[in-house]
């Protein structure tokens, strides 16, 4: 079953969510890709190209997965709490011990062999990805309350060793990723906003050089998704490993990388994401009677207003700074639009955001084939249709605007959006990420947090 195409524009044509049919189909559908993917407590990320469990993957997977089974989801935020570090951090990757076709895999990262901070078992990545795990752990519990009084009362007596686990990753990244208070977070490497290949990171890569004894490494990516224009390039990814190799050779340790790291930003859209998620830990701190509350407001309100302060008038989207140079890094990617996940802008500068959001320049381009956000805008001269972050649309991306623009009671912006996305999805794959023009399901098929976006965009 796929969206029918309205002839005289090649755009797609609704299909009717509301009647039940095509979205018991596709909620059957993204169920069994969530089972297939699971290995023990965890869910892969995908079932061949991101065979372990990252962590912003499995914030959003819990949610997908509480639909099914609210304790289930609970468990598979847990296996990402056991890779937690001795200073907080979540761990980008929590490596399944028994798979060993990823690259680059545990040996490459040696986390334990140079700091005590990261855990012994299981092993894990030495950086962080977006903390959507609050907003995650607060849906979940929405969801166990809705299941019934049994398992309400078990992700309830669950939870506070969640929020313990929360509290130490929120002050991690205040402590740590922005000790001056700025409200904006500090990230090493572009695989820690997620969006690796993003024209967003242009600039600061093209000041890495890349190291004259980079060891020889072999990419499996490339030999899954077998068109390599999907996939970051072989320079990028010389530059992402000699990264990597840096971070090791610091000992993953803050306080020398905050000053040294060959690559260092802030990064909008993680930070637009924590503000939220401290809106998320705060409302739950008050429901445990947590002592914590005013901290975490103070956290959301800070990073709101880091958010806010980044727009660029002239692009109208926020952007990211290179904290090497301290230069600007202007790019019209889907991260500028961070300040409407989170809030903070006066309502003149949010209406003329939502109106660029609208516009031919983003989901009403007249070319897309479904009205969802692209990651680069089709009319930036950085837009390639195919390649990873540069350009597809994610349909995770879209449900995390769906969520907190829906969270911040902006429905009109909400529903279309929510619509176009389930059209997307409608089509069979469960794909990482699909070409805006024509619909064609990219990367790997069966992502988990697509299959996570069907089950929760779908009308209740
Ligand atoms: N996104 C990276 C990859 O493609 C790692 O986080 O493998």
């Amino acid at each position: 079953m796929s969206a029918a195409s309205d002839l005289r524009t090649g755009r797609a044509t609704a299909t009717a969510w509301a009647d039940g049919v095509h979205g018991a189909e596709l909620a059957a559908r993204a169920a069994d890709a969530l089972r297939a993917n699971r290995v023990g407590s965890m869910t892969r990320a995908a079932p061949d190209l991101y065979p372990h469990q990252w962590s912003w993957d499995a914030g959003f997977v819990s949610v997908g997965i509480a639909h099914l089974d609210p304790r289930r989801a609970c468990a598979e935020l847990d296996h990402l709490f056991s890779g937690q570090w001795r200073t907080g951090m979540l761990p980008h990757i929590v490596f399944d011990p028994h798979e060993h076709s990823y690259f680059p895999g545990p040996d490459r990262w040696a986390c334990r062999a140079v700091t005590d901070d990261a855990p012994a078992a299981p092993r894990t990545s030495g950086i962080c990805q977006p903390p959507v795990h609050a907003l995650a752990v607060e849906r979940i519990v929405a969801l166990a309350d809705c299941a019934g009084p049994a398992t309400s009362s078990a992700v309830r007596a669950w939870l506070p060793s969640a929020y313990r686990r929360l509290l130490a990753w929120h002050r991690y990244l205040t402590r740590e990723r922005d000790p001056r208070g700025t409200g904006l977070i500090t990230v090493y490497h572009s695989w820690e906003g997620g969006m690796d290949n993003s024209p967003r990171w242009d600039g600061p890569y093209s000041r890495v050089a890349v190291a004259l004894d980079l060891p020889p490494y072999r990419r499996r990516d490339t030999r899954l998704v077998t068109d390599p224009g999907q996939r970051p390039t072989r320079l990028e990814y010389d530059r992402y490993l000699t990264g990597l190799d840096q971070l090791r050779r610091a000992g993953y340790d803050d306080a020398r990388l905050r000053t040294t790291a060959g690559y260092r930003t802030t990064d909008v859209l993680f930070s637009a994401v924590f503000a939220a998620a401290s809106g998320a830990l705060a409302r739950i701190a008050r429901d445990l009677g947590a002592g914590e509350v005013a901290e975490l407001e103070e956290h959301a309100a800070r990073f709101r207003a880091g958010v806010a302060a980044s727009v660029d008038a002239g692009l109208g989207l926020a952007v990211d700074t290179d904290l090497r140079t301290s230069a600007p890094l202007p790019a019209q990617t889907v991260a500028g639009f961070a300040p409407l996940l989170c809030g903070g802008l006066d309502p003149a500068a949010e209406e003329a955001m939502v109106d660029l959001f609208r516009s031919e320049r983003w989901t009403g381009h007249p070319g897309l084939r479904h009205a969802v956000l692209p990651t680069t805008s089709p009319t930036s001269p950085d837009f390639r249709p195919r390649s990873y972050w540069r350009g597809p649309s994610w349909p995770v991306v879209n449900w995390l605007f769906v969520w907190l623009l829906e969270q911040r009671g902006r429905a009109e912006v909400v529903e279309p959006l929510r619509r176009a996305s389930l059209d997307q999805l409608a089509e069979g794959s469960l794909a990482e990420y699909y070409e805006p023009f024509t619909g064609e399901p990219l990367g790997s098929a069966r992502q988990s947090w697509t299959a996570a976006a069907a089950l929760d965009l779908l009308p209740g």
